[in-house]
């Protein structure tokens, strides 16, 4: 997929009638993810049917209202939001005669489009390899998970397909490997850091709430703040002063989250995760202006939950509140609302690290 093309594209949200899954807003934001790869959008379709065609993944009847649009709008791109098959979007590009992706391809090619550290590059090339490796196509159209040709697959009667898939077996082995001894430095990092004793937390939230505003507010880094998906890839760590404790803290940004994210960025990016995880304490950071604060507040705590991350002490940040024109609800004990970049709300933020801290410094000098 060419990110910088300026090209127009189609949008189809599917939602399966007979799945049991609950409906979620995903599609909402697939607009958005669409335009950060610079593509815009010239219609949307949305498809209920009742379950996934296995050869086009929605029926006939939807990809003729596709081709529709494309002959009306010149559209060059179709992008799903539904994660597709290789022999399904095979098919489709067929049918369609234009390029045909999905979610999680526009959000792989958003990281790699993002990624500048060594580190970076390495996580999002293996996501993007192990998304591609049960997709590569061979001559006759077949694809490698219909082979059975296993790993380690050799010898003369190999096919061309297997030789691929071979060669991308070797490279996710070998990137593999290079994050395992990235994790192993970023563990040494991590006990030069406990040495010092000071608590360490670390930005939790959905992409662009602003937790990278956030960590500038607090400490006196810069780190890159953009009104844009992502901005953030690479973990970044600095001392901030909490004057209600007149002590030191450490805090980390990192990935933000958002619905779906991608199963193989997941798997790739555990060595940036591995922030979130041996962080000590979360700051949970919301957009209060979003219209679906439930659902992004479910997707960071489902996301936790997925990295194994949910049982670290946390409290939930109600960022940009200077875009709201009535006064939020009354604090709990564990939730804040606050400007970033107005430097509003932070009295109460520091305190109720001060409580966290206090609450938890039993465990950490036991550690
Ligand atoms: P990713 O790196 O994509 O995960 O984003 P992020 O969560 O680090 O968000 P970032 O700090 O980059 O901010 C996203 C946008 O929101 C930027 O345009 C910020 O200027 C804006 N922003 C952040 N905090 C506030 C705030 O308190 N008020 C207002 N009005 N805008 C804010």
């Amino acid at each position: 997929m060419e990110a910088t093309a300026k090209k127009d594209a189609i949008i189809v949200g599917v939602e399966f009638r007979d799945s049991r899954e609950k409906g979620d807003d995903s599609f909402a934001e697939l607009p958005l993810l669409v335009a950060s790869l610079g593509l815009k959008i010239a219609g949307d379709v949305f498809a209920r049917p009742r379950r996934p065609n296995l050869r086009t993944l929605v029926g006939e009847q939807v990809v003729n209202d596709i081709k529709y649009l494309i002959s009306t709008t010149g559209a060059q791109t179709v992008v799903f939001n539904e994660e597709l098959k290789g022999r399904q979007r095979n098919n489709l590009e067929d049918e369609l005669e234009v390029e045909v992706v999905d979610r999680t391809e526009v959000i792989l090619q958003i990281f790699a489009d993002r990624a500048t550290s060594r580190e970076g590059k390495i996580q999002v090339e293996l996501a993007q390899l192990l998304y591609s490796l049960p997709r590569l196509r061979g001559r006759g159209g077949e694809e490698l998970s219909a082979l059975g040709g296993g790993i380690g697959t050799r010898g003369p009667g190999e096919t061309k397909l297997e030789t691929d898939a071979r060669v991308i077996r070797d490279r996710i082995a070998m990137l593999k490997g290079k994050i395992r001894q990235l994790s192993v430095t970023r563990g040494t990092q991590r006990k030069q850091r406990m040495s010092r004793n000071m608590p360490l937390w670390s930005l939790i939230g959905y992409t662009n709430s602003g937790k990278t505003t956030l960590l500038n507010a607090l400490t006196v880094a810069k780190g890159y703040a953009d009104d844009r998906l992502f901005a953030t890839l690479d973990p970044l760590t600095r001392k901030g002063f909490n004057p209600v404790t007149a002590k030191q803290f450490l805090i980390t940004d990192t990935v933000g989250f958002i619905q779906r994210l991608p199963a193989q960025l997941i798997a790739a990016f555990q060595a940036t995760l591995e922030e979130v995880r041996f962080a000590d304490f979360h700051l949970l950071v919301l957009d209060a202006c979003d219209e679906n604060l439930d659902v992004k507040l479910d997707v960071v705590t489902n996301t936790l939950q997925e990295i194994e991350a949910s049982d670290i002490p946390h409290i939930v940040v109600y960022n940009k509140i200077d875009k709201r024109d009535y006064l939020p609800r009354t604090y709990t004990r564990d939730e804040v609302f606050i400007s970033a970049l107005k430097k509003e709300g932070f009295d109460e933020l520091y305190k109720q690290m001060k409580i966290l801290e206090d609450a938890h410094s039993v465990k950490r000098d036991v550690r």
